[in-house]
């Protein structure tokens, strides 16, 4: 199943905020109704929101034919409908580009952004597995964070696809997955996924990982990107940076799968990055919050970072 599509005119997504309890379909045919579905998160993880970009440019070459004014605004809404992964703005730009060619080859250039995006999972669960089995021995026991599965992606995902991958090989002896407060990307999604594939897993706390890292819970850490910047500072889910320093102090290696579109050559350090700060509802209600939603490892912590085209093993001093 993919977690996002073009069908029959609208853009179909797998409403993320009704999982676990319920698998449902969402069929958005306006624009405000796919940034909405952004901001509330029905749909997210970088490569998906590549492809929701791209896809949202489409929606908008048709819901706005003959108003270019409307179209640039819409092309706009949907562009900075969240800030942090580059893969948002970068599906949409691309897609825009083929604007004064026409609704078809928007729809058709959108359609190729998907389907590289279904390769390039593809091409990362192998790299992946057989660089987890170099790093960490035969059947590695793993700790992830976020949801970095065919949710986050259309199908198979960046480091879920991997865990996917060995498991496949019968060469996984385990996973942690970590919760991921406070929305519960791990709790509820990548825990649905494990379950659907038939994995098993325990869930932790996030504070819990460093320490279970320490105690020869896990051979490695392994998680995605949302944006990885030109020194190799790994943009991901608040809670990613303590995992590497967990990993550090265990001696552990520190891994990050995420496609070639999501590497960012422009930016040049983590520095750089907007991070989102998503509000204090979705933490608490009665008092002050600060919420950033993405945090940035420093390149120093990666061991490796695995795209579909190649491995860059950062602890040997390979630069992206
Ligand atoms: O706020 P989210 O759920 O969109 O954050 C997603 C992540 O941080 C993922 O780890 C990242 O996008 C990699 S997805 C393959």
């Amino acid at each position: 199943m993919r977690t996002i599509d073009w069908a029959d005119g609208a853009i179909e997504i797998i409403d993320q905020t009704a999982l676990p309890g319920e698998l449902r379909i969402l069929k958005l045919t306006e624009v405000a109704d796919l940034v909405a579905a952004i901001r509330s998160l029905a749909v997210r993880g970088a490569p998906a929101l590549g492809v929701a970009g791209a896809f949202g440019v489409a929606l908008a070459a048709r819901q706005f034919t003959g108003d270019e004014r409307g179209l640039a605004d819409a092309v706009h809404a949907v562009e900075h409908a969240r800030p942090t992964a580059v893969n948002l703005a970068r599906g949409a730009r691309r897609v825009a580009a083929l604007i004064p060619a026409g609704p078809e080859a928007v729809l058709a250039e959108a359609c190729a952004v998907r389907d590289e995006e279904i390769a390039a999972s593809a091409a990362m669960a192998i790299l992946g597995a057989d660089l987890m089995v170099e790093l960490c021995g035969e059947r590695p026991r793993l700790l992830t964070h976020c949801n970095t599965g065919g949710l986050a992606a259309v199908t198979g995902g960046t480091a879920l696809g991997v865990v996917t991958e060995l498991h496949r090989r019968g060469a996984l002896a385990g996973v942690i997955a970590s919760e991921t407060r406070p929305l519960l990307q791990g709790a509820r999604l990548t825990a649905w996924e494990l379950g659907e594939a038939g994995i098993d897993f325990r869930v932790a706390v996030d504070s819990a990982g460093p320490f279970l890292l320490a105690r020869g819970e896990a051979d490695a850490v392994i998680l995605g990107a949302d944006r990885i910047c030109a020194n190799g500072d790994v943009i991901n889910k608040i809670g990613s940076y303590a995992h590497a320093l967990g990993a550090r102090r265990a001696g552990l290696p520190f891994v990050v799968v995420a496609p070639e579109s999501t590497v960012d050559l422009e930016t040049p350090d983590g520095d750089a990055v907007e991070i989102e700060d998503r509000g204090a509802a979705e933490i608490t209600g009665y008092s002050h919050a600060v919420n950033p939603a993405f945090d940035v490892t420093p390149h120093d912590l990666v061991t490796a970072i695995v795209t579909d085209q190649r491995v860059i093993r950062l602890d040997r001093g390979e630069k992206l």
